[in-house]
């Protein structure tokens, strides 16, 4: 998930007693520090060893209740593990689910040595060109690395738009749905079928402790589809991260002109199915303060 994050500072985070018994479960005696929380409910934890910075021995768990609107971990861990023949991801050691929800564990991603870390962390935003240009890059890696024929996975604007309207687990009135599609319009022509990350945000963008692209996290939405979907979804949230004026920098680092266009139809379709998402969680899984 990403434009619905909610970065965990300053406020303390108390990490649930079912995240600290599986996390006992899963890594013995590993500190459990909390990283991220989405809006969704779910919850990432780091476990290794106290003080950060975190060591290339550290791992990552995500946990999810039950009842979430966040994608499922363990399709999630799926999508992983395929792409990691393609690109850089990180590596699943664990997926499951128990009656408290689920969760995916993954190592730490490295580069050159260190622990790769999140481009939303605010050391980046003095950086910040060199940040968005590091983001446009490894989309641009991401896109040109996983083969579409062989791609397991498909979400076309169609689907999604599909989802949206007819998903009877979405609570949404008829009448809703109708003002929903009616909004969207249909989507424009394909411009280049990719296989997509489906949610290619600043906090799922990895860098190295220079500022160079490392890898990708949080594939849970990956699928084939027009590469716009994540380009429209990347620029906004580059520019909302770190500031106005860096969607260029972003566009020339991936290598593609300016689509108005395609742009808008990706990012309002993005918009509701946020919508939709944060209808189906329940308030208890609400940050205060929002
Ligand atoms: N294997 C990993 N290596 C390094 N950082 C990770 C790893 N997995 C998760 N993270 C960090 O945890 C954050 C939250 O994980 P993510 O899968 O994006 O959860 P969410 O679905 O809640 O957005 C990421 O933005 C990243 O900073
Ligand atoms: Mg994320």
């Amino acid at each position: 998930m990403s434009s619905a994050l909610v970065g965990i500072g300053p406020t303390p985070v108390e990490v649930p007693p079912v995240v600290h018994t599986l996390a006992a479960r899963l890594r013995s005696g590993a500190a459990v520090v909390p990283v991220w929380r989405n809006e969704y409910g779910g919850l990432t934890v780091r476990l290794g060893s106290i003080p950060a910075p975190p060591r290339t021995t550290s791992s990552y768990l995500k946990w999810v209740p039950d009842d979430s609107a966040c994608p499922d971990p363990l399709a999630e861990a799926d999508r992983l593990v395929w792409a990691s023949s393609f690109t850089r991801v990180p590596h699943v050691l664990d997926a499951g689910r128990d009656a408290h929800g689920s969760w995916l564990l993954t190592a730490a991603v490295e580069a050159d040595g260190d622990v790769a870390t999140s481009a939303v962390e605010p050391r980046w935003r003095a950086y910040a060109e060199r940040a968005a240009i590091a983001i446009g890059v490894g989309l641009r890696r991401f896109h040109d690395a996983l083969p579409t024929d062989t791609c397991p996975f498909v979400r076309t604007a169609r689907m999604r738009v599909d989802a949206l309207t007819t998903d009877e687990t979405a609570p949404l009135a008829h009448a809703e749905r109708a003002t929903i599609s009616a909004a969207l319009g249909d989507p424009p022509p394909v411009d280049r079928l990719v296989v997509c990350h489906g949610d290619a945000t600043v906090p799922n963008t990895l860098l190295d402790q220079v500022g160079r692209f490392a890898a990708h996290v949080d594939v849970g939405d990956l699928g084939v589809g027009d590469r716009w979907s994540d380009i429209a979804v990347t620029t906004r949230s580059v520019t909302r991260r770190y500031g106005a004026g860096l969607e260029p920098l972003v566009l020339a680092a991936y290598g593609v002109a300016p689509d108005r266009e395609r742009t808008t139809y990706y990012r309002a379709l993005w918009d509701a199915e946020e919508a939709v998402r944060a209808r189906r969680t329940p308030p208890d899984h609400q940050p205060a303060g929002r």
